[in-house]
């Protein structure tokens, strides 16, 4: 991951691991080793970061059985993993403490300044515009934008980012989504009001 440019760096992982063992130190519960351990791997498996979704199951199932771990604590990392990185995922399925807050220190990095500076990073990276005025909003695309995938990075703030805060599943990851959402709101209003470049002349 260290090469990683999609936003999945070392730091990112270091971040989320440091995110969720405040959480789980504000809240006084959960297995801390469980915790910590599943943030350190929550992206080994990512869909996006192998070929397949069998490969990456196995390469975590493999490395975790290369440790010596009990076995509920091998299953309870594996399942914090699962959840997390198999999206379309039930969010039902989320029921422990350390699941939640692993999800919800993954979902904070993904808001907040550093949330905006990964997002442009991985747009980047894709080729997307920074913004795409001619793109329709994920409820009115048309099919061709639908099939092509087209977005621009704005455009997923709508689809994605600005939904994060109402997500948050513990009561420290809702406070610490609310400045970052704030943050996310600021930039877009200075961003649009940069694009629209409504400058009147004073003189
Ligand atoms: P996670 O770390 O939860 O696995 P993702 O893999 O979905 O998150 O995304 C990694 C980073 O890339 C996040 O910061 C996310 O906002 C950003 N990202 C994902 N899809 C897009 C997109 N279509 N446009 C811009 N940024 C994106
Ligand atoms: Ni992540």
């Amino acid at each position: 991951m260290g090469m990683d440019s999609t936003g999945h760096d070392w730091y990112h992982i270091d971040r989320v691991r440091k995110l969720a063992l405040y959480i789980a130190k504000c809240e006084g519960q959960g297995d801390l080793f469980v915790i910590e351990m599943a943030s350190l791997l929550h992206d080994i498996s990512d869909e996006k970061l192998n070929s397949s979704l069998e490969e990456g199951k196995n390469k975590l199932r493999s490395f975790i059985q290369s440790l010596s771990l009990s076995t509920p604590q091998a299953s309870a990392i594996i399942d914090i993993i699962e959840n997390i990185s198999f999206k379309g995922g039930n969010e039902s399925t989320l029921h422990t403490f350390e699941q939640m807050a692993v999800r919800d220190a993954d979902r904070l990095d993904a808001i907040g300044a550093i949330g905006i500076a990964r997002a442009f990073a991985y747009g980047g990276k894709k080729g997307q515009l920074l913004y795409d005025p001619n793109l329709h909003s994920r409820e009115n695309m048309t099919i061709q934008e639908y099939r092509t995938g087209k977005s621009s990075t704005v455009h997923h703030f709508y689809e994605k980012l600005l939904l994060l805060k109402d997500k948050m599943l513990t009561n420290t990851g809702k406070q610490i989504a609310l400045e970052r959402h704030q943050y996310l709101e600021t930039f877009l209003k200075q961003f649009f009001k940069e694009w629209n470049g409504d400058y009147e002349v004073n003189n």
